[in-house]
């Protein structure tokens, strides 16, 4: 599903993103969207272009960015003239994941009875072909939003990675299933256990057939579950703190 390539030069030409940006406000002037830029592209106007647009954050995925991206690939989607989508972040982040700093107080129950994160899979629902332009940190959801885009093109500054163990969690967006399928299993255990990145150079690898469904609910779960622990309350509030985290393995 995910295939990752060498260069998003043809999306990320240098000039390109200022005048996109011009356009992208005009596209979503009636303040219609805060965290992307949206607006269609292409010589017959029929490309649908997403950009992410929280850079202070690092395109980090808060709840109302993932909201507004639902929204404007729902509106793609219905777009007879739109035939694929791009969806891309900026030239220093792609997206650097969940936004830690709304999750760091979530309860075990919260997160399991109002399934956290079930909202996020829209992109890998879309009907029309979603093409990732990767640039700089693609971490956590990030690399897991790429993931189910149908294509990724990286650029040479792409790093993939799921780093949730250095905050006491673990991948809750399909990471653990789309990484496995999208590098191998040794190379998806060894960043899943680490938390180590990967450039796109090292990302191309063949790639692994498996049942999507269940390993999906499964991971959500123990996702989930994670919210129950010490450790994944330390993880985050050592990262909003700014100092390394103390975990006790509990
Ligand atoms: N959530 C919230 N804020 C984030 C963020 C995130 N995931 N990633 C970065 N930011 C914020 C930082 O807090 C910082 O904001 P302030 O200036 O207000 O403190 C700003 O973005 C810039 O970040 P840094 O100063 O840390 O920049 P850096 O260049 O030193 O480091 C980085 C960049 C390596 C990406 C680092 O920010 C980082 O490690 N980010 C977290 C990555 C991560 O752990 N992602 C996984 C999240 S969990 C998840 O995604 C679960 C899931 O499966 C859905």
């Amino acid at each position: 599903m995910a295939l990752f390539c060498r260069t998003a030069a043809l999306l990320l030409k240098p000039g390109a993103l200022s005048s996109t940006l011009s356009v992208a406000r005009q596209y979503s002037a009636g303040g219609q969207y805060e965290y992307i830029l949206v607006e269609k592209r292409g010589e017959n106007q029929d490309v649908g272009y997403i950009q992410l647009n929280r850079p202070k954050a690092l395109n980090a995925l808060c709840d109302g960015l993932m909201l507004e991206l639902g929204k404007a690939l729902d509106a793609f989607e219905a777009d007879g003239t739109v035939g694929a989508i791009v969806l891309t972040g900026s030239d220093r982040a792609f997206a650097a994941g969940a936004d830690i700093k709304e999750m760091q107080n979530r309860t075990f129950q919260e997160c399991y009875a109002g399934n956290f994160l079930a909202h996020w899979n829209r992109v890998s629902t879309i009907r029309k072909p979603v093409i990732a332009a990767v640039n700089g940190f693609a971490l956590g959801g990030g690399c897991e939003l790429a993931m189910m885009c149908d294509i990724i093109f990286a650029g040479e500054k792409a790093q993939f990675g799921q780093p949730e163990i250095l905050l006491g969690t673990i991948p809750g967006a399909g990471g653990t299933q789309r990484l496995t399928r999208a590098v191998g299993k040794s190379l998806a255990m060894e960043m899943v256990l680490t938390g180590d990145r990967i450039t796109a150079q090292e990302a191309k690898q063949s790639a692994y057939e498996l049942t999507l469904a269940e390993g999906n609910r499964l991971e959500k779960r123990l996702f989930h579950s994670t919210f129950a622990t010490e450790d994944r309350k330390e993880g985050m509030t050592a990262f909003v703190e700014k100092r390394k985290a103390n975990f006790k393995d509990q």
